[in-house]
């Protein structure tokens, strides 16, 4: 198979009687593709019968009209194109099919081809017998005429073995191998950015695709633009999603963009049931996980339907949850619509409810099949909310890029006023570093990851110290990023100009640095119990420079409370 084909198109192949016409329909259906066959297309345009073209005209004739019709064919895209048995014998038919489409090859023994044939010239006497069974032995001439082919027909990227399978089954293993294909050549992706791309050239004629994730289990886009949910249907269906979208999310959220979204699902032909939670954290619990589950069993939802978190990070948290469990696996998209979703919480498969013991503590790792983030929904995020998710952001930027911080240090103004070009890159570029950390460890194994909990210990032990009353997540981040600092500082990894960088880009973005009224005890009791424990020590994750982290386990506890005693105003 080549490598480095684009695949827009499915092209369906095979001898006579295997029954590529009418697998291609139904497999365009099943995608919500368009459908050629291009035979029907020669018939059209000449106005002839094929087997009267090959008697009148002669085969050479036929070839060509062949060849013209299959390069029409290939200007098209979402299109699954059936094309005559011979067709691919044409190298440069070949070529060309290769270039834009993943072909599938559809077999059969040459008995199975004669009987069904035969059976189908029995039924239908009107039309006109086809030439390989207008000869005195048929069953050898399709034996040999399928030998003669076999070799370009072992060509092709899969094959699927039809001779105990009807259309709908054969339609279904064909959808199967073009979503396995299709991860190995995403239509139109680029690769990770790389580290030396300069963020300016980031975003261009990339197709909105700010990264991909890149997982064991499932490799998926990630969009981010400013009015992209208009594109919602359209990159599920270029993502091969169809059946009934399930889109769940909450009160706040859906009374803003709800109905939009189920607009623009129904026009891209995707039936919608929506539901709807109340917004909050409280709601990230199993009792609601439940209530979904109810409604997707009194609306029937089957395994190949999709489920859509569109909201925040507890909307995503809940429903990609659902997904992961109901039925054992649904597709699902995620739709982010905080900032701390789009960078952080809706890329990773991290998916899970609350317990009433802790935070998190059901849930699994299940990536979404894309997410969607559409930067101008920012736009109606409460600014406080707003102001938390950019923590994170620069914490991205801290851990691992030193490019990222001079892009935020110089463009402060202009990103909190959010506007579109710019909020998209970074955005684009935060969820990139993201997607480039899960992607070398999915499921936190072999603590690549870690390096995402930068400023998360001090960030926990604060949060549980306030019993997560007083900071939002982000506001503890960023004061857990200013105590890292410090520590990486005490530690002699950092120096204090580094510190000071952080901190004032930090307030510049609104967010706070240290916290005052709180018993020190109550946070370094809460951070010892804290989950990111290993073998008791705690893992810090600090900073050796801008954009550049390392992980320590033997920090002195009496570096970490004259820290925290720094952060804590009188
Ligand atoms: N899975 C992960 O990897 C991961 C990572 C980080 C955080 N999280 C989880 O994410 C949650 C926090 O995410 P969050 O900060 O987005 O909280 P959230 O989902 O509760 O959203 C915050 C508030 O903003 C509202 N909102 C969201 N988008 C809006 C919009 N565009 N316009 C108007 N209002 C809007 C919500 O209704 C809610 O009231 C937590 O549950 C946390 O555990 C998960």
């Amino acid at each position: 198979m080549k490598l480095d084909k684009r695949i827009t198109n499915l092209i369906i192949t095979g001898f006579s009687g295997t029954g590529k016409s009418l697998v291609a329909e139904e497999v365009a259906r099943g995608l919500n593709w368009d459908f050629l066959d291009t035979d029907d297309e020669i018939v059209k345009e000449t106005g002839k019968p094929i087997a009267e073209i090959f008697r009148q005209d002669g085969e050479g004739k036929f070839r060509e009209l062949e060849r013209e019709t299959i390069r029409k064919a290939c200007q098209q895209r979402q299109t699954v194109i059936a094309i005559g048995g011979g067709a691919i014998v044409d190298p440069q038919n070949y070529e060309l099919l290769a270039k834009t489409g993943l072909i599938v090859c559809l077999e059969a023994k040459p008995e199975t081809i004669y009987e069904r044939l035969f059976r189908e010239a029995a039924c239908s006497p009107e039309t006109e017998v086809r030439p390989l069974l207008a000869n005195d032995n048929p069953l050898e001439r399709i034996k040999q005429l399928k030998a003669s082919r076999q070799p370009y027909y072992a060509n092709v990227d899969w094959t699927v073995h039809t001779d105990n399978l009807n259309i709908s089954q054969v339609a279904e293993e064909v959808i199967r191998a073009w979503r396995l294909l299709r991860l190995a050549h995403p239509p139109h992706l680029n690769p990770l950015p790389s580290r030396e791309r300069k963020l300016g050239s980031q975003l261009k004629a990339n197709d909105d695709v700010a990264c991909v994730v890149e997982t064991t289990t499932q490799s998926y886009p990630v969009f981010v633009g400013y009015d992209l949910l208009d594109k919602l249907g359209e990159k599920m269906k270029q993502a091969a999603l169809s059946g009934t979208a399930t889109v769940i999310s909450d009160e706040n959220v859906f009374s803003l963009y709800g109905s939009k979204v189920e607009e623009i699902l129904k026009d891209a032909g995707f039936a919608v049931n929506s539901f709807v939670v109340p917004p909050g954290e409280e709601t990230k619990n199993m009792d609601y996980a439940t209530k979904i589950y109810d409604f997707l069993v009194e609306h029937r939802a089957e395994r190949d339907d999709i489920i859509i978190a569109l909201g925040g990070g507890m909307v995503g948290d809940l429903a990609g949850f659902v997904a992961a469990t109901f039925l054992r696996g649904m597709p699902w998209i995620q739709v982010p619509t905080s900032l701390v979703a789009m960078v952080d919480a809706s890329i990773g498969g991290k998916v899970g409810v609350n317990h009433p013991e802790g935070k998190n503590l059901i849930g699994a790792f299940y990536q979404p099949n894309l997410v969607l983030a559409d930067c101008q929904t920012l736009t109606t995020l409460p600014q406080r909310e707003l102001t938390s998710g950019w923590a994170e952001v620069i914490k991205h930027s801290m851990i691992l890029d030193e490019e990222f911080v001079q892009f935020l240090e110089s463009n402060v103004d202009r990103l909190t006023k959010l506007e579109p070009e710019l909020l998209t890159r970074a955005i684009a570029r935060s969820a990139a570093i993201k997607a480039q950390v899960v992607s070398q460890d999915e499921k936190e194994r072999e603590g690549k990851r870690t390096i995402l909990n930068y400023g998360h210990t001090i960030a926990h032990g604060l949060e549980a110290a306030t019993q997560y009353k007083r900071f939002l997540h982000g506001e503890a981040v960023a004061i857990g990023m200013v105590g890292a600092a410090k520590l990486s500082q005490r530690l002699g990894l950092l120096p204090s100009a580094a510190v000071e960088r952080q901190q004032a880009l930090l307030q510049k973005f609104g967010l706070p640095t240290v916290f005052s009224g709180l018993d020190l005890t109550e946070i370094t009791k809460a951070m010892e119990l804290d989950k990111k424990t290993k073998e008791k020590a705690i893992r810090w994750v600090l900073l050796q420079d801008i954009g550049k982290v390392i992980i320590r386990s033997d920090v002195p506890y009496q570096d970490v409370l004259a820290v925290l005693r720094e952060l804590a105003e009188p």
